[in-house]
């Protein structure tokens, strides 16, 4: 068995915060086996961290791969028009494998440093771009989702497919990606204004035939919203558009954005459990709105947290905590006070136990959990002369103060990553 001693914290499944001050995190074959507070007997690799805070790795549940090259500018503009302007002349250069080994490298490496252990990601329309993503990440050792976009339909010439194509271009994707460790194929409808009928309900029966996970965007901004109702007029919402083709929680389901849901849709996603990926960053930075988190967590909707890389502008799932909490209070303030806001537990729960479910047990320190773990170093938030604060409040101060400083090591499935 290999242990990490330091301040432990983890999310039980009712999202409090455990503390567990110098202990020792137990794993071995990839498995976490308990938390001890003393060491326990026999031979074992001790790794000691003493005053180190020892958590679960935290999961993104969706973001660009090919949008990384410029996040963090053209911050200006709502969703259709950042598409067009920059988001499609982007991933058109991804055809160039030579472009996407140099860019895809640069991704990779930044996101294996980061915070993240599990991830779902859009590649793009490019089948070999795409493998070459996906080998790239599973060379990393962080696990997740990738998937090779769909569009047929409303998109610049330079960046569509034709139906059959795109059809025939995502089987052959899933054969060779069939091979990869660790990151497996996620089908991946970009959004309903770049897909036919016919591709959605082809995508729908791939992924019901074969079992595989869906991820899309969903209610986001609102005039992505309207062009949906007038693409559809036979559906009830965004939502039901999606669920005539089976691409609504038939298989496990990951929908970003959904801030702009209404009552049917949140009914029709618990039921579903479709996962929404909380992108509080990017809603805020193409001003698509505040998301009602609260309403999906009462309604039994799994929430996880996201970045959206290039809609939201870093890598760092902390920024995202932090984020989420403070949209929540927003939107308490300024939209409906009846919805608490989140609490630091509720979105450490949300980054790590809740968005990690995803991805089988993950997220938590309980033992058969996968052993994701996260050792942070917190001295440089030098708050020694306050006195003596508990893992928890620490942590929390190092998620406003130092997100992703401080780093030591990084583990996913007992896998050191570094
Ligand atoms: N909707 C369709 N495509 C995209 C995208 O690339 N980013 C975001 N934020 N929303 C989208
Ligand atoms: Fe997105």
């Amino acid at each position: 068995m290999q242990l990490i001693k330091g301040d432990i914290v983890y999310s039980s499944q009712d999202a409090r915060l455990i503390e567990r001050k110098d202990s020792y995190l137990g794993f071995e074959n990839g498995k976490i086996t308990g938390i001890y507070d003393s060491l326990p007997e026999g031979e074992h690799e001790v790794l000691d961290r003493t005053g180190c805070l020892v958590i679960p790795g935290l999961s993104d549940l969706h973001l660009h791969a090919p949008q990384y090259q410029y996040a963090g500018i053209y911050m200006d503009e709502e969703l259709l028009e950042w598409l067009e302007k920059h988001t499609f002349p982007e991933e058109s250069k991804y055809k160039d494998i030579g472009y996407a080994e140099k860019a895809y490298g640069m991704f990779v490496d930044d996101l294996a440093k980061s915070e993240t252990t599990r991830f779902a990601v859009f590649g793009t329309i490019h089948r070999k771009s795409t493998l070459l993503l996906m080998k790239k990440l599973s060379a990393s050792g962080l696990k997740g989702f990738v998937g090779k976009v769909n569009m047929d339909r409303n998109s610049p010439e330079y960046l569509i497919e034709k139906t059959d194509d795109s059809i025939d271009e995502t089987k052959a994707w899933l054969d060779e990606a069939a091979s990869i460790d660790g990151v497996g194929p996620i089908i991946t409808p970009r959004f309903i204004p770049s897909c036919s009928n016919e591709l959605l309900e082809r995508l729908g029966v791939l992924a019901t035939e074969r079992g595989l996970p869906v991820q899309s965007h969903l209610d986001e901004n609102p005039s992505e919203v309207e062009w949906v109702k007038s693409l559809c007029p036979w559906s009830r919402s965004y939502s039901d558009a999606y669920d005539r083709f089976s691409l609504f929680g038939t298989t496990p389901t990951i929908m970003a954005h959904s801030v702009w849901p209404d009552d049917d849709e949140i009914a029709l996603m618990g039921k579903r459990k479709v996962f929404v990926a909380h992108s509080p960053s990017s809603n805020a930075n193409l001003s698509s709105g505040i998301a009602p988190v609260r309403r999906f967590l009462d309604n039994g909707i799994p929430v996880g947290l996201a970045t959206d890389v290039a809609g939201g502008s870093t890598l760092s799932m902390f920024r995202m905590m932090t984020s989420a909490i403070e949209q929540s209070k927003l939107r308490w303030r300024y939209v409906d006070s009846s919805l608490r806001p989140l609490t630091f537990a509720e979105a450490f729960h949300l980054a790590t136990r809740m968005g990690g479910s995803f991805f089988g047990k993950v997220g938590a320190f309980e033992p058969g959990f996968e052993a994701d773990i996260l050792v942070i170093d917190p001295s440089m938030l030098h708050t020694t002369l306050y006195g003596d604060l508990s893992p928890a409040e620490r942590l929390e101060a190092y998620c406003y103060r130092k997100p992703g400083e401080g780093l030591m090591d990084k583990f996913v499935a007992g896998r050191r990553i570094f």
